[in-house]
């Protein structure tokens, strides 16, 4: 009776969330949006794990995650092959953080030779020994090892994008990564949709940036393409000095600046994130 009333439960439970934030340009917006847009979710009482899966290690930076608090790095969930449960460290009642560290550089050397090496995060986060309503993964700026095991794992990709000079430059073979990763190891993957950030309503290349990608996006309507249904989101994060001051306190922007045009920003994302829910 036990056993059944926990199968019960776990086929009515929503289905995990898990997001892969992802361009291979840097600078545009990817460990921001994972921190804040994490910490708005949070703040709606969903239960939030943040992943950090760049050497950079500016996501565990922001939170204040400092190495002497770390037990396990996201290095050693790969490496040595342990829980990414373990890895997790607390961040308020609903927010955990999977840190990372600078070893993490070697990995994608190290693992060179492993057989299945871009499945190592997707077999080592077990989701039957955790529960999570959105899991958040900041990738690093490149297409590497680190950044496929993050597509491999998630079920969505959110692309952080900046309307600026040379902004689509590269977007060509991020979505052919996508496309590659769905038809050889991920066939759940999809692109759920494209942020701007850092947005300038004023500036001229804003409208045709969005123009662009809008068309592109356009064409594949129908297509059994990852971004087949991918939406630039309504919300735009605004430039905003309190998001890029927030990291050098450890805080999110609900902490460090809370009536903030950024905190305002994150939030309505997050709502718009959350009304998504309901979709398969
Ligand atoms: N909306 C914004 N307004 C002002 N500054 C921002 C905003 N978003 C991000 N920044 C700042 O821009 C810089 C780059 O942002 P962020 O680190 O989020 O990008 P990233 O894509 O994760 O970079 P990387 O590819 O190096 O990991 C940071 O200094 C950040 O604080
Ligand atoms: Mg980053």
């Amino acid at each position: 009776m036990a056993r059944f009333l926990v199968l019960a439960v776990q086929f009515t439970l929503p289905p995990m969330r898990i997001i892969a934030l992802f361009n291979q340009k840097g600078g545009v917006g990817k460990t921001t949006t994972t921190a804040n847009l994490g910490a708005a979710l949070a703040e709606s009482r969903r239960n939030v794990v943040l992943v950090d899966l760049d050497p950079q290690a500016n996501l565990t930076t922001h939170f204040g995650v400092d190495p002497p608090e770390i037990a396990v790095s996201t290095y050693r969930v790969l490496a040595d092959g342990l829980p990414l449960e373990e890895a997790f460290v607390a961040r308020g009642e609903y927010l955990r953080i999977a840190p990372s560290t600078t070893d993490l550089a070697a990995a994608e050397v190290e693992l060179v030779s492993v057989v299945g090496r871009e499945l190592l995060l997707r077999r080592m986060a077990d989701v039957r020994k955790f529960s999570a309503d959105y899991v958040l993964i900041d990738c690093p700026p490149s297409l590497g090892l680190l950044t496929l095991n993050a597509l491999a794992w998630a079920n969505e990709v959110i692309i952080p994008l900046q309307a600026h000079f040379l902004a689509l430059q590269g977007m060509a073979k991020l979505f052919e990564t996508c496309h590659l990763v769905r038809k050889q190891i991920n066939p759940r993957l999809r692109i759920s949709g494209i942020l701007l950030c850092q947005y300038e309503q004023q500036a001229r290349l804003t409208g045709e940036v969005t123009d662009e990608v809008e068309k592109f996006l356009e064409a594949s309507r129908g297509k059994n393409e990852p971004w087949s249904e991918a939406v630039i989101f309504e919300t735009h994060v605004r430039r905003n000095i309190k998001l890029a001051e927030a990291p050098s306190f450890g805080q999110s922007i609900f902490q460090y600046a809370p009536h903030s045009a950024g905190a305002a920003d994150y939030s309505v994302l997050a709502e718009e994130i959350m009304k998504m829910e309901k979709k398969p």
